[in-house]
């Protein structure tokens, strides 16, 4: 295992430290443009998983894409996340809009810039004045081509967002390309309702059916709703998502043996609670709750199952190229410094078709099976 550099992690890239001194707050979410020099070389390379540790990009800066999730396309995996201004607390308006990543190994990843920021020029009102854009989750639509973002957006306050009547909003936003830009094509309300939904999941069926899986507001039921063909509105009425405990949220959806699992986590805010676990026969339900899947403890801080090692899931990634093969996802949150929130990526493993998630402090991709 290559170590990696620790004051190369925390900090932003040398070159723009002398901007940062001299920059105003106000110009924060610009610096979040700021692209690395082409010219300078890669300073950071991992050889394995390290779930908890700081996680430099190649050139050595902490990876900045929360709420995540991973999407392959033409060989290569694609990190899309929502990119948290370095300053600002989780109670102010911090994100910039949604960075992305690329990688050929799922260890090493190249920074690709904000694939849809909210301080471009050209932004729409709705992501220039958004207090939350957060947990993006990106789909291929083979049908159409095209990449589809979905994402948190919650209008300012004057507009009923967060602290108004609590509003919420699903963004939808699209590109021909893995990384972007990303074209915003509005909003759609869960459930059809004005208070919308929270925390969901993007789930391509088999059939190739998309649902929009997300806590209803505001009695934070677990529901579904189906997607048009081009992916970007509900049509049809949502449901409940029978059998699955009330206010779960951070949902992430896999498939395995005729089985698809829920794992998500119970609702305190930013602070970590237990992780859940469901299996149903199919994605529709009743699912039934299966126990916690984490097992063991994170040394960093001594969290274990009770806390699901301090964070909270965001997404299951099945392993490109490797049968049977999924990797569970989580953030650490850290509201009052999220640029420098965590990750904890853990192979799931399975007891008696029971997901198991047990803690590593490192680990590779050839704890799985060859195809
Ligand atoms: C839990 C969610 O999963 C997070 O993404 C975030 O929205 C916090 N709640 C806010 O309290």
């Amino acid at each position: 295992m290559t170590p990696v550099l620790k004051n190369k992690i925390l900090t932003p890239h040398p070159h723009t430290i002398p901007m940062i001194k001299s920059i105003v707050p106000l110009l924060s979410g610009l610096l979040a443009l700021t692209t690395v020099n082409a010219a300078e070389p890669d300073v950071t390379r991992h050889s394995g998983f390290r779930p908890g540790q700081p996680w430099a990009d190649a050139r050595g800066v902490h990876i900045n894409a929360h709420g995540f999730c991973v999407v392959d396309f033409e060989g290569r995996h694609y990190w899309y996340g929502a990119h948290k201004i370095e300053g600002k607390t989780e109670d102010e308006k911090n994100e910039a809009g949604i960075r992305c990543y690329v990688s050929d190994d799922l260890v090493n990843w190249e920074d690709k810039g904000l694939v849809l920021s909210v301080f471009a020029p050209d932004a729409h009102r709705d992501l220039a004045e958004a207090f939350i854009l957060d947990r993006p989750k990106v789909i291929y639509k083979q049908s159409t081509r095209t990449f589809i973002a979905y994402f948190k957006l919650y209008p300012p306050k004057e507009r009923g967002g967060k602290s108004g009547k609590d509003y919420a909003w699903v963004g939808v936003a699209t590109s021909a390309t893995p990384t972007g830009p990303f074209d915003y094509k509005g909003y759609f309300l869960g459930n059809h309702n004005k208070y919308g939904t929270g925390d969901f999941a993007i789930h391509q069926d088999e059939d190739g059916a998309v649902y929009h899986v997300a806590v209803r507001k505001p009695d934070k039921a677990l529901i579904y709703g189906r997607l048009s063909d081009d992916g970007l509105r509900p049509v049809g009425e949502y449901k409940v998502l029978e059998g699955v405990t009330g206010h779960t949220e951070a949902p992430a959806f896999f498939r395995r043996g005729g089985k698809v699992y829920l794992l998500g986590s119970g609702t305190s805010g930013w602070k970590p609670n237990p992780a859940r676990m469901f299996v149903a026969d199919r994605f529709a339900g009743p699912y039934k709750e299966l126990p916690n899947p984490c097992r063991g403890v994170n040394p960093i801080n001594k969290l274990g199952p009770e806390k699901t090692f301090g964070g909270q899931s965001t997404f299951v990634y099945q392993v490109a190229g490797r049968k049977d093969s999924w990797i569970a996802m989580f953030d650490i949150n850290k509201p009052e410094d999220p640029v420098n929130a965590g990750y904890i990526w853990l192979p799931v493993e399975f007891e008696a078709d029971q997901p198991v998630i047990r803690w590593r402090d490192q680990w590779d991709l050839s704890v799985f099976a060859e195809p």
